[in-house]
């Protein structure tokens, strides 16, 4: 197990500065490393707080996850699926990196990227509505990381504008993995989409996993309404439902409660506002498809006019993101 006691001195190691001299860093972070700053968001079982490396000056978001209420949730499971999917999903500009873990008594610490400009919500809200080219180009490095993330063996499972995050420059960068499926290995390069993964989160045979997942109802896939079944498919299908609500400013499929939003989803019942443009709700209808392998494959969606004029992989993410507005 790497996790590791507070403040532990592990060992240290000899690391340049930036001047080219030789100096000494702990290579094992704790707890007192990290001057800790604001809250930057809260979930049920998990506070998010800035914090900056006291050795290095470098500001990270910590991730604080009470033990105890843990334990008690029976959410042990979705904590080492978290760590062990960041660990896998390291090397793209597109994931919240995940830089060190630790604990205490109490706590549990995950050492993250800072995402300084929050959710992209956030940024939907205020403007209200994306134009063609912000669509786009979010829409595109979101797009790239599903298909790093899906080659990796990882099915996300909640992508939703809350857990797309955006970094100091404005580039997306994805979190919350603690709902992702990871695939084996042998899984995770063979069946490039539609084929089915169970989905132990909705097995019923814990009511409240099944719970903590329809948290996100508007953006829940129908297979997993009918089968309780994800696969990356399902992934794509929120991906749909992302870059309707960007052009929109809400999402596809919303009604006054879970239940109803969840019938409009498995009859597919919503309906484009007037202005969105004809090639993006060519784009949205293939993705919004029933049947998972009826679904547009990531390649097409690339291929598709919505995204033409983008140049894929790591190009987009050296460019200047367009202007909101
Ligand atoms: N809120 C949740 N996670 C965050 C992160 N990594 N950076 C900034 N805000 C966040």
């Amino acid at each position: 197990d790497d996790w590791h006691e507070r403040g532990a001195a592990v060992g240290l190691r000899q690391e340049l500065d930036a001047s080219g001299r030789p100096v000494l860093r702990s290579v094992k972070k704790g707890f007192r490393d990290f001057q800790f700053g604001r809250t930057l968001g809260e979930g049920s079982y998990s506070t998010v707080m800035a914090a900056t490396d006291r050795e290095t000056g470098k500001e990270f978001a910590i991730k604080v996850l009470d033990k105890r209420h843990i334990i008690k949730e029976k959410k042990v499971k979705y904590v080492n699926v978290e760590k062990d999917t960041l660990n896998r999903l390291t090397e793209h500009p597109g994931v919240v990196r995940l830089y060190y873990t630790f604990q205490d008594e109490r706590s549990l610490y995950f050492v993250l990227d800072l995402a300084s400009n929050g959710e992209l919500l956030g940024v939907l809200k205020r403007l209200t509505t994306f134009d063609y080219e912000c669509t786009r180009f979010y829409g595109a490095e979101i797009l790239d990381t599903i298909d790093f993330m899906h080659t990796q063996g990882v099915i996300h499972r909640d992508l939703k504008p809350e857990n797309v995050l955006l970094d100091e420059h404005m580039h997306v960068k994805i979190t919350d993995f603690g709902t992702a499926k990871l695939l084996s290995p042998s899984k995770s390069n063979q069946h490039p989409d539609g084929i089915s993964e169970a989905a132990e989160l909705l097995d019923g045979s814990d009511k409240n996993k099944a719970n903590s997942f329809v948290g996100t109802a508007e953006y829940v896939s129908p297979e997993l309404l009918r089968d309780k079944t994800a696969c990356k498919a399902s992934d794509l299908w929120a991906f749909g439902c992302i870059i309707y609500q960007l052009f929109a400013g809400r999402p596809p499929f919303k009604a006054g409660n879970e239940y109803l939003t969840f019938q409009k989803i498995l009859s597919l019942e919503y309906g484009f506002p007037t202005g969105f443009p004809e090639v993006a709700k060519d784009l949205v209808e293939r993705l919004l498809v029933l049947e998972p392998s009826s679904r547009l494959s990531i390649e097409h969606i690339k291929n598709h006019q919505f995204f033409e004029s983008v140049t894929w992989g790591r190009e987009l993410w050296k460019q200047r993101p367009p202007k909101l507005q």
